[in-house]
């Protein structure tokens, strides 16, 4: 199993290309299930997120093809997907599959949308919370299907099609809307989602379905009005930038100091993180190429963060912003909302050497002046870059095991940051 080896003191400096967002590729590569045409998508990142649901895909029928590198194409420029759903030969959607990323459960929508049945197996737990899936069976009884779970499989069926309803979550979900979303856009009928997730891959994964020919209108807002149609057709779509690595990047160059633009981030996916950057001290400036993250000199200043939907902190950047305080000129207090386990880097960070306590979900981080190298591991993916991040500032080496964490949400971690000037390796056991 591949480790990343940091030796850490390194400032970084130059240029990072931020990648198409791997939570807005996930939901576009479903939502090819709707139509019988093909769905070409530009800047898909190279994840083994992607490839792992390209499996799932194949499995109901779906052709895939990725395009070739083009004249003038950057190692690091996105890739082109083509992906056909000519014919669904297989509606069920197996526990094998399933369990290896809980994202894939959402063909439920799409599958039941289009066919009028599926069988997918329940996710189970994964290492950040249990994740029910209530509001995607709530939401798809709502609009006329009937449910029942029989041996670990979620059995959909709506014999006549699905039917427009008004759902309504009992709180945001990311994967519940866009979910239901999809599944709305061959419903017969007007859908209203209200507590709708407003976070930019839901508008993503709108423009793309309008793209095909779907009616919505309000996605980015907490309520989404989808008026049914009765077939999809293929599309064009880019993917939106990744907002958490570029949230991941910012928070390095802010831990390691130095001078990094990111090019091709967007600063308003992100602008509450940027906030809480600047308050740490960090001089972030929004040019025409992407986002330019520069701290120099001075020391990190202690800010106080509570996760939330968007567009609040992210709990994707809860773990890399603990490895920043980690380092701060004092105490900052950080609250986890969204999922009730999401602290598993702590123990890690405590390894090398950061003071951090927890009550119940808030951790309190009492910054020390010098981290020291040492051997961790992550059980999930943000868990793991933020052992990075501290690596990067830590007094010697650090070795990161379990790097397939890191391998299924962040595209060449390792290049990007060594031509920023890091000593940073991949080590294959
Ligand atoms: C998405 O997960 C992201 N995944 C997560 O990113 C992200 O952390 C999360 O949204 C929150 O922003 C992808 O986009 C692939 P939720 P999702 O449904 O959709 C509860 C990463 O590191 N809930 O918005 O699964 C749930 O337990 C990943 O890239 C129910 O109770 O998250 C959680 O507490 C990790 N019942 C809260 O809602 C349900 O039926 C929000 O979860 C559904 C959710």
């Amino acid at each position: 199993m591949d480790s990343i080896k940091v030796v850490g003191g390194a400032e970084l400096n130059g240029i990072i290309p931020i990648s198409g967002a791997k939570n807005a590729t996930l939901p576009l590569m479903i939502a090819s299930l709707l139509t019988d045409e093909t769905l070409t998508l530009t800047n898909v990142p190279r994840l083994r997120d992607v490839a792992q649901l390209t499996q799932i895909l194949s499995n109901h029928g779906v052709d895939y093809a990725v395009n070739g590198k083009r004249t003038g194409q950057d190692d690091l420029e996105g890739q082109t997907l083509n992906l056909t759903a000519r014919e669904i030969v297989d509606t069920t959607a197996p526990y094998e599959l399933v369990s290896k990323m809980r994202a894939s459960f959402w063909v439920v929508g799409p599958l039941v949308a289009r066919m009028h049945e599926a069988r997918v197996s329940l996710p189970g737990g994964c290492a950040i919370g249990t994740r029910p899936v209530d509001f995607f069976i709530d939401g798809l009884a709502a609009l006329g299907a009937q449910i029942e779970i029989e041996a670990g499989y979620v059995v959909v069926k709506a014999p006549g099609g699905l039917k427009g309803a008004r759902v309504e979550f009992p709180r945001v979900s990311v994967g519940a809307t866009h979910t239901i979303m999809m599944a709305a856009t061959l419903a017969k009928g007007e859908t209203e989602i209200v507590n709708a997730a407003c976070e930019p891959e839901v508008v993503d994964l709108a423009k793309c379905l309008i793209a095909m020919g779907a009616k919505i209108e309000g996605a980015g807002t907490p309520t989404i009005r989808i008026q049914g149609v009765s077939r999809l057709h293929g599309a064009h779509h880019q993917v939106v930038s990744d907002r958490i690595e570029t949230g991941t990047y910012a928070m390095a160059v802010a831990m390691t100091g130095g001078d990094v633009l990111l090019k091709g981030a967007q600063a308003d996916l992100l602008q509450s993180a940027l906030d809480v950057l600047r308050q740490t001290g960090a001089e972030i400036t929004e040019t025409t190429d992407g986002i330019r993250v520069r701290r120099n000199g001075n020391g990190i200043m202690p800010v106080d963060v509570s996760t939330e939907p968007f567009p609040g902190f992210p709990t994707d950047l809860q773990a890399q912003f603990m490895a920043l305080m980690t380092r701060a000129n004092g105490t900052s207090k950080i609250n986890e909302t969204i999922f009730e386990n999401r602290f598993m880097h702590v123990q890690e960070l405590a390894r090398l050497g950061a003071h951090i306590t927890i009550d119940g979900h808030t951790a309190t981080v009492e910054g020390v002046s010098t981290l020291h190298g040492a051997p961790v591991m992550a059980t999930d993916l943000r868990a793991s870059v933020s052992l990075v991040i501290a690596g990067l500032a830590a007094e010697g080496e650090t070795t990161v095991s379990r790097v397939y964490h890191l391998d299924r949400g962040f595209e060449r971690l390792e290049d990007k940051l060594t031509r920023c000037g890091a000593q940073i390796e991949r080590v294959s056991a």
